[in-house]
Formats: C-alpha cells, sequence, structure tokens
C-alpha cells in the first residue's frame, strides 16, 4: 500500500473512534410488569431503528420494588432495586420510554417506581431528554398514559423530545408474534420521533 492509501485508512480509523467515543447512549424500557407486554414489543422494535446512539434495553421487572409507603422508607431506607435503577439511569444520556394504559393512567406497577425514584432523587432524569411511547390495544395508542407521563417527567428534570402512539397494536403483528409496522404512515410517525429525538441527544454534554 503506498503512504497516501495508509494515510487515508489512519485518517478513516481516527475518524470511526471518534465516532464512537462519541455515540450517545440511550436506555429503553416499558412501564409493564407483563411477561408479554406490548409495549415492551415497541420498545425493542424502536430501539432496533436507532441509527446514532447505542440502545440498551432492559425490563423494569428486574427493577421491581414493594409499593412505596413513607413507613417502608422510613424504616429501610430506598428499596434496594430503586438505588440500582438509579444508578444504571445515571449513566445514560437519555430515554426512550414505553407506557402501557390502565384506566386512562400509567399503570400501578410504573407509577409504583417512578413514585421510588422521586424519593431517592426528585431530578431523576437529570435534565436528559426522553422520548415518551405508548402501545395500545385499542385505538389511542395509550394516548392518556402518554400525556400523563410526559407531564410527570417534566416535574423529575426530564425534557420529553418526542412522541409516539402506537394504536391498534396487534394490526401490526408478524407471523411470528413480533411487532412489524407496515402502514407508511405509522413508520413515518416513528420515524420522526426517532429523528427528534436522536437530534436532542447530540446536544447531551458529555
Ligand atoms: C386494568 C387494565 C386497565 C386497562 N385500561 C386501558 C385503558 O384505559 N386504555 C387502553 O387503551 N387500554 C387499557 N387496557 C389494555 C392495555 O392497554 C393492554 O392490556 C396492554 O397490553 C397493556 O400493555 P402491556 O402489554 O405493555 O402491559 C387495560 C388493561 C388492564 C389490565
Amino acid at each position: 500500500m503506498d503512504s497516501k492509501k495508509i494515510q487515508l485508512c489512519l485518517f478513516k480509523q481516527i475518524l470511526s473512534e471518534q465516532n464512537l467515543m462519541a455515540m450517545k447512549k440511550v436506555l429503553a424500557f416499558s412501564g409493564s410488569n407483563s411477561s408479554a407486554s406490548i409495549n415492551q414489543k415497541l420498545i425493542r422494535f424502536a430501539a432496533e431503528k436507532v441509527q446514532k446512539a447505542e440502545v440498551t434495553v432492559v425490563d423494569l421487572r428486574d427493577y421491581n420494588a414493594p409499593i412505596y409507603s413513607m413507613d417502608l422508607e422510613t424504616e429501610s431506607g430506598i428499596a434496594e432495586p430503586v438505588k440500582n435503577l438509579l444508578e444504571t439511569m445515571s449513566g445514560y444520556d437519555g430515554f426512550l420510554i414505553s407506557s402501557p394504559e390502565h384506566n386512562g393512567s400509567t399503570p400501578a406497577f410504573f407509577k409504583n417506581i417512578i413514585d421510588w425514584l422521586s424519593r431517592a432523587d426528585r431530578r431523576f432524569f437529570n435534565g436528559k431528554p426522553i422520548m415518551v411511547m405508548g402501545a395500545s390495544p385499542g385505538g389511542s395508542g395509550a394516548g392518556s398514559a402518554r400525556a400523563q407521563v410526559s407531564k410527570m417527567f417534566g416535574h423529575f428534570g426530564g425534557k420529553v423530545v418526542a412522541e409516539f402512539g402506537l394504536a391498534n397494536f396487534h394490526k401490526h403483528l408478524a407471523e411470528n408474534d413480533e411487532l412489524s409496522i407496515t402502514d407508511a404512515d405509522t413508520r413515518a410517525a416513528l420515524d420522526a420521533a426517532l429523528k427528534n429525538f436522536e437530534a436532542a441527544l447530540t446536544t447531551v454534554e458529555a
């Protein structure tokens, strides 16, 4: 190889290393404790579509905590799984979160974890960008739950920069029971939301 080609190769290698170093990290999870969660399926689908960040998908069932009570907090302090979640969250630049809807609200399971987190650190999102999603079997795409968590996250230092709702979830299932959004409008809405989220991620300081 001549020296110009070697120089070009080295230049490309340095660029790709810098790119890797600058790669933002996203933590993705749903607010469901169902083993067959449609919101966790949506999270996995959306995570695959993120191009300019490294996404880690976790299952909030691994951070389950007893129902919050002031007595319990006074007796035993912040629940251990919540401390672990807070520690995990601190290592990420942004969040992809999908909330199910239970009776027009976010499920008690997720609200409980949010309540615990708020006791551990009132600004647990620490100014970082969030994309809020929600999937439902019906026509709203968990719209009420999305509105509710979006408002709530603002109280905890979260910046909701993008939203996406997936209505009629079961119409978007492939034969292997995995999510496959083939409808052009729905796909375009998800792509647009992810683009806004990824753009916001680039503004997060290292
Ligand atoms: C107690 C309960 C209440 C529900 N309420 C609503 C509701 O208000 N709106 C809605 O769209 N779906 C509602 N659903 C249906 C959920 O959207 C559906 O169970 C969905 O699969 C939950 O998300 P997940 O699978 O990610 O847990 C409700 C389900 C349960 C069990």
